[in-house]
Formats: structure tokens, sequence, C-alpha cells
């Protein structure tokens, strides 16, 4: 059975969803709070982009010459067992992890099996489980089912960039969106809207529709809605 999936994002009034830029105590205070939203949705799974892992990775580079063969191009679990798994769309296996650990949660990168052997055997090397996406792009339908079939993983929250999270909305797989709305209009024009695609345009709008919507400490404002 296909997982649940939620999409959690926050975002300023005018739909950015970029927190660079903020002041430190507001997005502090603002971080804490969608993550402590996000825990009520009791997921066994999270996904982020590239760009959001690499911010959490801090990764610092890995040996080059690590694959001494050509490596198949087969999923690779090394723990099917774990509370919550941490997954990472990274087409092109950008993400330095440190360790196969992520915020409490075992990673489990999603890449294309264009990415080079190298990256294959040093996530080999730290235990790290990965799942090809696709060939040279990402099917993010199939990738849902392989976190279900391989994983057992039941509550999944995508939980951004933009980019990541606007994917999985226009792919037609988000069965929930969760929208923190901060008090705050960020103006920056250029800078991506909440929801964004790659690498593909916007098919359709998503029609949604309104569950609930409370008042939090602070004056954000948290918006649920159900696909229609
Ligand atoms: N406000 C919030 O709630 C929130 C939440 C999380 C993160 N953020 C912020 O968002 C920023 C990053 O957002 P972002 O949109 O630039 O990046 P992102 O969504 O974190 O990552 C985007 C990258 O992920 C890969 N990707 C995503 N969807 C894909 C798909 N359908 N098919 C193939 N590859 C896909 C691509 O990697 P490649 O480029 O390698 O191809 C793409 O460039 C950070 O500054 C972070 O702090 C905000």
């Amino acid at each position: 059975m296909k997982p649940y999936v939620i999409c959690h994002m926050m975002s300023s009034l005018d739909g950015h969803a970029l927190t660079d830029g903020w002041d430190r105590p507001f997005t502090k205070n603002a971080g804490e709070l969608y993550e402590t939203l996000a825990r009520q949705f009791k997921f066994d799974a999270w996904i982020c982009g590239r760009v959001t892992m690499q911010e959490i990775a801090h990764g610092d580079g890995y040996p080059a010459g690590l694959a001494t063969k050509p490596i198949p191009r087969t999923h690779h679990f090394a723990d099917k067992n774990a509370t919550c798994y941490a997954v990472a769309i990274d087409p092109h296996g950008k993400v330095e992890w440190k360790s196969n650990q992520a915020l409490d949660s075992h990673v489990v990168a999603v890449v294309t099996e264009a990415v080079a052997d190298d990256y294959l055997a040093y996530l080999q090397s730290i235990s790290v489980s990965y799942i090809f996406g696709g060939k040279t792009g990402i099917d993010l339908a199939k990738v849902v089912t392989i976190l279900a079939d391989e994983l057992g993983t039941e509550r999944i929250i995508v939980e951004g960039g933009p980019h990541v999270s606007g994917s999985f909305v226009n792919a037609g797989l988000v069965d929930e969106v969760s929208v923190l709305v901060l008090p705050l209009i960020d103006g920056r024009g250029e800078h991506p809207a909440s929801f964004e695609v790659t690498p593909q345009a916007w098919t359709n709008p998503t029609y949604l529709t309104l569950t609930s919507a409370e008042i939090q400490d602070g004056g954000s404002v948290w918006l649920r809605y159900k696909k229609q």
C-alpha cells in the first residue's frame, strides 16, 4: 500500500522558503516550531532534497578511487530495521555524508544509475543505504514504492527544500500539505517560491481542501490541507 505522504514547509507570507537573511533568533524560533509541528505527524521516514541535505550533512569530501570494479545498480540496504529513515533525493551523488545517521535517522540516498561507482563505494564504506530512483532522472512514485516495499515505511514527511516539495506535490504523491506561515514578508522575488518543480515544469495547479488553521505562539499560522 502507498505510504501516507505529508509535505511540511515553513513559508513567509509572500510564499518564500529560503531562511537565509532572516534574523537568527527569528529563524531559530521558527525552525524549532517547524520541527515540533513536524513531529506531530509521527512519520517513519523524512525526505529532503540534495541542497537541504548538504546543509544537514556538513560534508567535507570523500576519498577518490574507492571502487575497484563496477558496482551493480541494485539497491543497497545497510539497515532495514531503523526506527526512522532520512531520505536524500540526490540524483548525482553529491551529498558528502560523514556517517549513516542524520538527526537520529538512518540515511538512505536516492540516486540515479548514472551516479559514480566511487560514490556508491563511499556510501557502502560508511554503511549508508542507497536506492536507484531511475536511470538518469528520479521517478518519485517509484521511490515511494521502494521505501514502502523494502523498508516498510507507512508515513513519509517531505520537508523541503522548495524543489523537492514542489516535485512531490506536482507528481500527485502528496496526501496532505502542511505550511507554517511566518509573520514576515521576505520580498526577494528572485528566490524560489515555497513549492517549485525540478527538473521539469509544473503541469497543473494542485487544488487542496483546508482541514485546519491554528494560530501559533509568535504570530505564525499553521495551515493544513488535504488533497481534493
Ligand atoms: N522553509 C522550509 O520549510 C525549508 C525546508 C527545507 C529546506 N529549506 C531551505 O531550502 C533551501 C534549498 O531548497 P532548494 O529547493 O534549492 O533545494 P532542495 O529541494 O533541498 O534540493 C533540490 C535538489 O534536489 C534534487 N531534486 C529535487 N527534486 C528532484 C526531482 N524531482 N528529480 C531529481 N532531482 C531532484 C536536485 O539535485 P541536483 O541539483 O543535484 O540535481 C535538486 O537540485 C535551503 O536553503 C534550505 O535551508 C527550507
